[in-house]
């Protein structure tokens, strides 16, 4: 058993780092649809805007923004075949153009032209990323999060819909 055990350890071991980085902090669990309509009223989301999603899954916030606001929108996700089926909502919505999926860990990517950004991901995550949220983003870009909030950074408003919850955070002029 313990053989067993060291001959796996040392298969991880011996993978190529950028292989073994693929791998998705959290799995994908779709945001429902009239949750996503809620996190872009929260986020009041208009013309002009550019939206990241970081982890987008199939797309549906990035498609969701493009189609109802007109909106670039930007959807990064880690797993290939999110992406391929994100491109593919992308397509059947008729927002190609406007909506961009790119393949890369959330927290390498570059979002700092966002002016929103809206997350469902969990609560560890969302706090190793808000140093990033706060250093890299204008001040005044919403950051709206479905079920988890940032830890010490409160909210401006919470709101309660089908039992799921919806965070919002506007990065000051000041930051910390
Ligand atoms: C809970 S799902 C949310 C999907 C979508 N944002 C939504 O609300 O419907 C989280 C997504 O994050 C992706 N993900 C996990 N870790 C990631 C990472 N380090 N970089 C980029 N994407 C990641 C997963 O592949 C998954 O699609």
């Amino acid at each position: 058993m313990k053989s067993l055990l060291a001959l796996a350890a040392a298969i991880v071991l011996a993978a190529p780092a950028a292989a073994r980085e693929q791998q998705p902090d959290v799995i994908f669990v779709p945001t429902p649809y009239e949750v996503v309509d809620e996190m872009l009223k929260l986020a009041q989301v208009r013309k002009g805007d550019v939206l990241y999603d970081l982890g987008s899954g199939d797309g549906r916030i990035p498609v969701t923004a493009a189609r109802r606001f007109g909106v670039r929108a930007v959807g990064v996700d880690i797993d290939p075949q999110r992406i391929k089926e994100a491109n593919e909502n992308a397509r059947k919505n008729g927002v190609a153009k406007l909506v961009t999926f790119r393949q890369e860990d959330l927290f390498k990517t570059d979002f700092k032209e966002a002016s929103v950004v809206t997350l469902y991901l969990l609560p560890d995550l969302n706090v190793r990323l808000r140093p990033r949220l706060l250093a890299e983003l204008k001040p005044g870009t919403r950051i709206v999060s479905h079920q988890f909030d940032m830890g010490s950074w409160k909210p401006e408003r919470k709101v309660e819909l089908n039992g799921r919850v919806i965070y919002l955070w506007t990065v000051p002029a000041g930051k910390p």
